[in-house]
C-alpha cells in the first residue's frame, strides 16, 4: 500500500533522526495538528541510545552566553521584514524605543510561535525593554487588524488575502482592542503598526548592525546570555536555542 504523505514525511524523519546520535521527540505543539496529538507516537528503536538532551548538531552551535543577534543570526527565520520596518521606523522619526520595538515586534513569528504572536513575543523580551517597548509588542497582536485613519493606518490588504474578506478578529481580541485604546501607549503600538509594512523593495538589504546602538541602549543584554539568567522568560531563550531536547 501506498504511504501518505504524512507516512513519508515521518519516515524521513525517523531516517533522518537515526543519523544523530540521539533520539529526538518532538514536542506535541510542534506536529498537532499534522498528527492526533492523542494518538500514541510510533515505538522508537531506542537500544543503546540517549535521548536529545541538549544541541541539535542539526543546528548551528550557539555561543555560550547567546546575545540578542545571536539569535537573529542562527535561531531566527529570515528578519528583512523587521529590519525593514525599524528602519522605516527611523526613517518617520520615532523615537529609539519604538524603532526597538518594530525591530522585536515579529520575533515570536521568526523563532517560536505564530499563533498569538505578539503575546509571546512581549514575553520574551519583558525583562529586558522599557516596559511601553513590551506593551507595544504585545498590542500590535490586536492593533494590526483595526484601522486608526488619525495615523493612516487602514486594514491591511494582505488581511484580505491571508484570511479573506469576511475575516472578523475574536471577540477577546474585540475586547483587548477596546482596552488597547484606552491605554496610555496606546500611540507607541500604533506605530509599531503604521511601520509594519510588508510592501518592501526586494532589494533593499538591511544590515542587523544597523541597529546596534539602539539595542545597546535600549535591551538590557544578560550577561549570563539569554537563556542562562534566570528571568521569568529565560525559558523561552533557552527553548528557541534547544528546540529538540526531552525535557
Ligand atoms: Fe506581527
Ligand atoms: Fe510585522
Amino acid at each position: 500500500m501506498a504511504m501518505t504523505s504524512l507516512e513519508r514525511a515521518e519516515a524521513a524523519e525517523h531516517a533522518m533522526s537515526q543519523e544523530l546520535d540521539r533520539i529526538v521527540v518532538k514536542s506535541v505543539i510542534y506536529t498537532s495538528g499534522d498528527r492526533d496529538p492523542r494518538q500514541p507516537l510510533p515505538p522508537q528503536q531506542s537500544q543503546g541510545r540517549l535521548y536529545m538532551m541538549g544541541h541539535d548538531p542539526r543546528l548551528p552551535l550557539m555561543p555560550e552566553k547567546p546575545t540578542l543577534f545571536d539569535f537573529f543570526k542562527y535561531r531566527f527565520g529570515p528578519s528583512a521584514h523587521v529590519l525593514q520596518s525599524a528602519r522605516l521606523a527611523k526613517k518617520n522619526g520615532v523615537s529609539e524605543k519604538i524603532v526597538l520595538a518594530c525591530l522585536l515586534h515579529d520575533i515570536s513569528v521568526m523563532g517560536f510561535i505564530r499563533g498569538d504572536h505578539g503575546y509571546w513575543g512581549a514575553q520574551l523580551v519583558e525583562p529586558y525593554v522599557d516596559e511601553e517597548v513590551s506593551w507595544a509588542i504585545r498590542h500590535h497582536q490586536v492593533l494590526r487588524f483595526f484601522a486608526d485613519e488619525s495615523y493612516g493606518y487602514k486594514y491591511p490588504d494582505s488581511y484580505i488575502r491571508l484570511f479573506g474578506a469576511d475575516y472578523q478578529p475574536e471577540p477577546h481580541i474585540q475586547e483587548a482592542y477596546r482596552r488597547a485604546r484606552e491605554h496610555k501607549w496606546y500611540e507607541t503600538c500604533r506605530l509599531i503598526t503604521v511601520n509594519d509594512l510588508y510592501a518592501f523593495d526586494p532589494n533593499v538589504r538591511v544590515e542587523l548592525e544597523e541597529f546596534t546602538d539602539v539595542v545597546g541602549r535600549h535591551f538590557k543584554q544578560p550577561k549570563e546570555g539569554l537563556g542562562f539568567d534566570q528571568s521569568p522568560s529565560a525559558h523561552m531563550w533557552r527553548t528557541m536555542n534547544h528546540p529538540t531536547k526531552y525535557l
